[in-house]
């Protein structure tokens, strides 16, 4: 214990050197360590105007004002809820809290100026300028700029993790004023994919992670909503299809829910798109229409798909043309108004599936590409006249050598030489390398091998993509690594990929939280810092070490990053320097 004022501050000082743990970590941010407590009457204005804390606003409308109301409410919430005393960040018995008998010092204002116009297309795939500038004065002013409604909310998030809750339980404060931030992203497409076709995710499960999304600036949720296995999806023109196809009626998603999914991100800067992968993985829908598709839940499945069941769309049938008119004319007005995409899917289509179609019967590339190319183009027609832009996986153009609109944006799985190859021919690309950026990899194989009792073939039972992708592996990655610079210039972002055969609602958090945080780190800030360094995973540590206890508090169950003993100490006591 210190008695005589002067040590005690300056041992105060230095308990509290601050991290400022924001995550992502900002283009530019100058701190110091003034300590500044939030009142829960702080005046708020945008624009000029004043904006009142409302707990729990929904905007009524997409328009920036109405988003950012709602934003300010969440940030105000986020802040004075979560209770977030951050003892796990420090010492234990150290003199790390501000003594708020010492007396407060108070911010008074916050002050939002937006300086450009929301569009419709600002709640849509890249069109939107998603900058900020957040600076705090020592005197407790409180000034957020950005040119749009989104750029604000991402102000306002990396505002609230400038903040504590005391001890006491009745003051908040941040220990890092006065603070300068500039801040934009690397890169438009920053995203997580989901696939509720293997496992259901309620709602619920969806809405939460948008919320972490949200948290970590990450803006798109790619939902791959069908596949072989199960068929969730409503449509009320075809009921039947996932009257069939569902796994239980209680695992679907209706019209409501989808627009209730897509508004939710929408009103949070996260822009929800969906994906009907096809013409393979498409199985599910031989159970309310068999007459469209060939090779469903044929046996062994790996001469016919990947993953059982098999089941691809007939590729020369008017029938599936027609299915798919209906699907699209239904689906395609109804997600429109929230994203600028439709991925429709592309991957792993088996050759041999056509050999049992009786209008083909062949498994050759030269019998079966110009039927693809065909397939291809007219699903794209109708994507574009919905106003969307087509997405494929990189099969399409690469392994089948189909031509693609130039609109179209190539999704790749195959790692850094596909990249190259994209980009080299022109494609506009989102990267998910398997290799850096599956979550679901390493954790052992699901299929059971047939000598069972033998335990020999398949040892140690591996999956296809092991090892896991730790959240460092995952932070090393450089979706642009060896690329020209005017080939990065095409690669729009990338996504952390969650295929879901052994994730469900009860370990989705853990499986994706924080190693999406570390690739949403990458597509934000880069993977080099402002002087061309690679970012340390030294410094990323700590920062997620706080960031993810954030997280957990507000409700999303995060995997820990270290080990209590390492959160609470000094960070070159948890390093290896072998
Ligand atoms: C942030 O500040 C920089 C430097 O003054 C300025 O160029 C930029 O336009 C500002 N951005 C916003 C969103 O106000
Ligand atoms: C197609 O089936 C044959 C067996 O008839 C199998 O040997 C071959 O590997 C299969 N091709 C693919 C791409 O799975
Ligand atoms: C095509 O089918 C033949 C006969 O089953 C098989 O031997 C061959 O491996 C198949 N080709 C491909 C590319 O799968
Ligand atoms: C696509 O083109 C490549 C290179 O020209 C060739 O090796 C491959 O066989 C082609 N694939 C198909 C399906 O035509
Ligand atoms: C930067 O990181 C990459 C991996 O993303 C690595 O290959 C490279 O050697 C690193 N550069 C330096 C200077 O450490």
């Amino acid at each position: 214990m210190c008695s005589p004022f002067l040590s005690c501050l300056s041992l105060f000082l230095l308990a509290l050197s601050p991290v400022a743990a924001i995550w992502p970590a900002p283009q530019s941010l100058t701190k110091d360590s003034s300590v500044l407590y939030l009142h829960q009457n702080i005046q708020v204005t945008y624009n000029g105007a004043s904006m009142s804390y409302i707990y729990g606003y929904v905007p009524s409308k997409l328009t920036g004002k109405e988003v950012v109301q709602a934003g300010v409410s969440r940030t105000l919430a986020g802040i004075f809820n979560s209770q977030f005393v951050p003892w796990k960040l420090h010492k234990p018995h150290s003199n790390w809290e501000p003594d708020p008998s010492q007396g407060q010092k108070w911010l008074k204002t916050l002050e939002i100026v937006q300086s450009g116009q929301d569009q419709p297309s600002t709640f849509k795939a890249g069109e939107v300028d998603e900058s900020y500038n957040l600076t705090l004065s020592a005197e407790g002013d409180v000034k957020l700029n950005a040119v749009s409604s989104i750029g604000v909310l991402y102000g306002l998030e990396t505002f609230s993790q400038l903040f504590y809750q005391h001890s006491t339980g009745i003051f908040w404060y941040t220990p890092y004023a006065s603070v300068l931030i500039q801040d934009a992203p690397q890169f438009p497409h920053r995203g997580v994919m989901i696939d509720t076709a293997r496992h259901f995710f309620p709602v619920s499960d969806i809405l939460r992670t948008i919320d972490a999304m949200a948290w970590n600036k990450l803006n798109r949720l790619h939902v791959h909503v069908t596949d072989s296995q199960s068929w969730p999806l409503v449509l009320p023109s075809m009921p039947e299809v996932s009257e069939m196809g569902a796994y239980h009626p209680s695992q679907t998603y209706s019209p409501t829910d989808i627009d209730r999914i897509q508004r939710y991100g929408a009103e949070r800067g996260v822009e929800v798109y969906l994906e009907i992968d096809m013409p393979g993985h498409i199985g599910a829908v031989a159970l309310s229409h068999p007459e469209l598709i060939v090779a469903y839940n044929e046996m062994p499945f790996w001469w016919w798909c990947s993953e059982p069941p098999c089941g691809a769309f007939k590729l020369n049938s008017p029938a599936v043309d027609a299915f798919l008119e209906k699907l699209f004319d239904d689906l395609l007005p109804r997600v429109a108004p929230y994203t600028a995409y439709f991925h429709t899917g592309g991957d792993e289509l088996n050759k041999n599936d056509s050999m049992l179609d009786d209008a083909i019967r062949s498994n050759s590339s030269t019998v079966l590409q110009p039927l693809l190319q065909k397939f291809i183009d007219t699903q794209h027609v109708r994507i574009r006249k919905a106003g969307l832009t087509p997405i494929t996986w990189e099969e399409i153009p690469l392994a089948w050598n189909v031509t693609l609109g130039k609109d179209t944006v190539v999704h790749s799985w195959l790692g850094s030489d596909s990249i190259k190859a994209l980009t080299g021919k022109g494609f506009k690309v989102i990267d998910s390398n398997y290799n850096f950026w599956y979550l679901d990899c390493g954790r052992g194989q699901w299929l059971s091998w047939a000598n069972g009792n033998a335990f020999t073939m398949g040892y140690p039972f591996n999956d296809w993509c092991s090892p896991t992708k730790s959240w460092r592996l995952v932070y090393s990655y450089d979706p642009t690594a060896g690329l020209a610079p005017e080939e990065a210039k095409l690669v729009l972002g990338g996504e952390v990929a969650v295929w879901s055969e052994t994730i469900d609602p009860a370990n989705l958090d853990t499986l994706i939280w924080p190693r999406a945080s570390a690739a949403g780190e990458v597509l934000w800030s880069g993977r080099r810092d402002a002087s061309g360094q690679n970012r340390s995973q030294l410094d990323a540590t700590p920062r997620l070490n706080e960031f993810r206890e954030r997280m957990v508090l507000k409700g999303v169950r995060s995997s820990p990053v270290q080990m209590t003993f390492c959160t609470q100490g000094k960070p070159e006591e948890c390093e290896y320097a072998l």
